[in-house]
């Protein structure tokens, strides 16, 4: 999709990387806010985008009750606290030294997280999300984080590939987060996706990802939320995601070796003390966060 929405930056599922991009500056800039990434700013500022988009908290005209930059704004900086956490913990706790970010958008974990020595994080998107990126970045004078490889790849033909051509090692334990990603994918290559992170996974590795249930009905894709999106963003988030039926994918995990669980974002909200309440009915109440663990491995055939 291209409606010339943005001059500086492709349209389409990419442009959703800026919508992510500018939830976490306004989260940025929240006296107690969830996270901290002070480069998200300048990618939405670089992108010019012909509506401005809001970049701190005083800038949503309608502030929490704004279904886009209020409610949909606290998921996105709770989903990315919650995942920040979950990699480090991978990395600081449990000694995982590989991470892999599939469609990892403007997404700066590589920079703005403390890594020990020895990490290597795979950044895994499209040519010209990555050369967006590092234009901003570059401009900033922020050079590469040592570790930080940035693979591309699509993720619907054999992303795999490349990820092991840029020195991916499938026999070390990895730590894989899929973040603002399946909705967008037909059904079998969610699929395929998670069976290729599962082969790829030694006993030891972890994963995060998110699902909306549901995202096949209307009630669902016609959801306001969506078309404040399209008002407010130029893109029609749900007309962007694949309109197949999901696949369970959490409980493919779980069978094979896998230990997973799959929740609401308001369990979250709970642990965090800030994030999306519950009883509202939105697509908030229809996501879940799946985290799993790899305890064994099955051999087949
Ligand atoms: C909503 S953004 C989320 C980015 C990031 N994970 C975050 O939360 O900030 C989705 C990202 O997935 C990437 N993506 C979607 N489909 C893809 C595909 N088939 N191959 C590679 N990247 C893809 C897009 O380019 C975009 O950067």
């Amino acid at each position: 999709m291209d409606d010339g929405t943005t001059s500086r930056f492709s349209a389409g599922v990419a442009l959703t990387a800026l919508l992510v991009a500018a939830e976490r500056a306004i989260e940025t800039r929240r006296p107690e806010g969830l996270i901290e990434d002070p480069y998200a700013e300048f990618f939405v500022r670089a992108a010019e985008t012909p509506v401005p988009l809001p970049v701190s908290p005083d800038e949503v005209e309608g502030g929490a009750a704004d279904p886009v930059w209020g409610r949909g704004q606290q998921y996105f900086a709770l989903r990315t606290r919650v995942f920040d956490d979950f990699l480090q913990d991978c990395a600081h706790r449990d000694g995982i030294r590989q991470l892999v970010l599939l469609g990892a958008g403007l997404d700066t974990r590589a920079l703005r997280l403390d890594w020990p020595v020895g990490c290597v994080v795979y950044e895994v998107d499209r040519s010209d999300l990555f050369a967006f990126k590092q234009d901003v970045l570059g401009a900033m004078g922020v050079r590469p984080a040592v570790g930080d490889h940035q693979v591309v790849a699509d993720l619907e033909s054999n992303w795999a590939r490349r990820l092991r051509a840029a020195g991916f090692d499938p026999v070390r334990p990895t730590a894989w987060v899929i973040e603002g990603v399946i909705p967008y994918l037909p059904a079998p290559v969610e699929r395929g996706l998670l069976a290729t992170v599962s082969a790829l996974s030694v006993p030891g590795s972890a994963i995060a990802y998110e699902i909306l249930h549901a995202q096949d009905t209307a009630k669902i894709r016609e959801n306001s939320l969506y078309g404040q999106t399209k008002q407010k963003m130029g893109v029609h988030l749900s007309g962007l995601f694949s309109d197949d039926t999901r696949p369970d994918s959490a409980r493919a995990l779980a069978e094979t070796g896998w230990e997973v669980s799959e929740e609401p974002v308001h369990r979250f909200t709970e642990q965090y003390g800030r994030g999306p309440v519950p009883g509202v009915d939105d697509p908030i109440a229809y996501a879940r966060w799946v985290l799993g663990r790899r305890t064994h491995r099955l051999y087949e055939g």
